[in-house]
């Protein structure tokens, strides 16, 4: 394949040049390559390349919760979304804490997935043995510890389970869901009383809470002299104090044991200000997710329980550290956090609606747009969400254009606008919480291992173009 006239996006910074591919992978880049018999040539004048995305922290689902999202539909909003590389979480139903769990999520994405996919191990109370064993196996990028309860059933809000897995999992990162657990039953009991559970381990069971709600409305009815709890809850009861303890808890940890930690969706200025001082003393990276950039916490009033993530959506003047946070270089890389859940679950009162929304379909389109805006640079971008992850996770022949790497690779238009509509969305859940934002800019083709896989609104690759990715063992 021969990629003509495009504008390379490179750490050097942006450069005009073709590209040549030849069996997936880049082999030469050059002001001008002559057309050697490529099977294929693409014009991209006027457009953008950027190496293809890479997403830490997704959700792709499948097994119990195939109706929200699938490895086949998740991977299909990737490409559609100009990501080449998606990491899975294991807080879905089937968890991935066990060699047995692994080796099944590993089989469904070898039949489903649609790009390169690896998987990110859960920490329990109690599996360290398991933990041991997924640390040397090539397809676990990480291991995840919830330090609070999310959406799922994994938490490990108990400290020594949480220090012997610092202890215990070396050379490979330890991901953190930064919000401490005591914490959040605090502020659960304080804003809702004493009886009301807060959002986390309960809402497992939304999908069934949603299915008997159809048939609630007489009790609902009957019960309706109660108020319902507002969404706008959410933020008060996961306030800022709530992440700030568990970052700084896991640095003291971190600093102790000597693990390599990685702080999940930061979303205040506290947590950076923390890590920002630990990263002198111990090895700490952290991720935005694009939410806690694009949407301020009037979105919760505004779309209710779709805006229930966790952490919650911060204030504008949290919003306005994490962009200057971003541009500074405080951030190392963008993750997603793509976490669907079906509509019908997030029409259900505040209690039982679970955490989370889609992200994979949207966000490079907003840090698209971002640039347009001056916020970020193209190289910044480039950085962020796909050199900084191919770096944390060893994943040595991604994350840049250059030559000898993979051809994973994005086209984009700069000049041409997108309105986000859920109808052309790939997420199973078909809903956004960016529904009607027009977007500066276009995704034109996504290109996975030298072939095209997305291409102007259809997603082209097969199962079986994306390979299982191989992390440092
Ligand atoms: C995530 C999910 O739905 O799996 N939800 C969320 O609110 N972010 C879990 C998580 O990342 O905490
Ligand atoms: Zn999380
Ligand atoms: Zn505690
Ligand atoms: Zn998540």
């Amino acid at each position: 394949m021969l990629i003509k006239n495009g504008t390379l996006v490179t750490s050097k910074g942006l450069q005009k040049a073709d590209i040549y591919i030849e069996l997936g992978k880049i082999r030469e880049i050059k002001k001008t390559i002559s057309n050697k018999g490529a099977e294929k040539t693409i014009d991209a004048t006027g457009l953008h390349v950027l190496p293809g995305m890479i997403d830490s922290h997704v959700h792709l689902r499948d097994f119990k919760e195939v109706l929200k999202e699938d490895f086949f539909s998740g991977t299909s909003a990737a490409l559609a979304g100009g990501v080449t590389s998606v990491i899975d979480m294991p807080n879905n139903s089937l968890p991935t804490i066990s060699m047995e769990a692994l080796a099944a999520k590993k089989y469904v994405a070898s039949k489903k997935a649609l790009c390169n996919y690896g998987f990110n191990f859960g920490a329990t109370l109690n599996n360290f043995e398991e933990a041991s064993k997924a640390l040397v196996d090539t397809s676990v990028a990480s291991l995840k510890i919830y330090m609070g309860s999310s959406t799922g059933s994994l938490l490990v809000d108990d400290f020594s389970a949480f220090y012997k897995h610092l202890q215990n999992f070396k050379g490979k990162p330890i991901l953190l869901h930064a919000e401490d657990e005591h914490a959040i039953r605090h502020f659960s009991k304080q804003h809702l009383g004493e009886n009301q559970k807060s959002n986390g381990i309960d809402s497992q069971n939304s999908l069934s809470d949603a299915r008997k709600s159809q048939n609630m409305d007489i009790d609902l009815q009957a019960d309706s002299s109660k108020k319902p709890i507002s969404a706008q809850v959410h933020g008060k009861i996961r306030n800022s104090h709530v992440a700030e303890l568990a970052v700084s808890r896991a640095i003291s940890s971190a600093q102790k044991t000597n693990a390599k930690i990685h702080i999940c969706h930061v979303s205040t200025q506290k947590e950076l200000e923390l890590i920002h001082a630990a990263r002198k003393k111990i090895k700490i990276t952290c991720e935005v997710s694009p939410h806690h950039l694009f949407l301020d916490e009037s979105y919760a009033k505004k779309l209710g329980n779709y805006a229930k993530v966790n952490p919650p959506l911060r204030s504008k003047s949290e919003i306005a550290y994490l962009w200057q946070a971003l541009r500074s270089g405080k951030i190392d890389m963008i993750a997603t956090d793509h976490a669907p859940h079906l509509r019908e679950e997030k029409e259900l009162p505040y209690l039982q609606a679970p955490s989370g929304m889609p992200e994979l379909d949207t966000a490079l389109l907003l840090f698209l747009d971002a640039v347009s805006k001056k916020q970020l640079s193209l190289p910044q971008l480039a950085n962020l969400y796909s050199k900084a992850p191919a770096k944390l996770f060893g994943l040595k022949n991604k994350g840049e254009i250059a030559v000898g790497k993979d051809a994973d690779l994005v086209l984009v238009n700069l000049k041409s606008k997108t309105k986000i509509k859920s109808e052309n969305l790939f997420t199973k859940c078909h809903w956004s919480a960016y529904e009607g934002i027009t977007a500066n800019g276009k995704i034109m083709k996504t290109i996975l291992g030298g072939k095209i896989a997305f291409d102007e609104g259809s997603v082209l690759a097969r199962i079986g173009d994306g390979t299982e990715l191989k992390f440092r063992a």
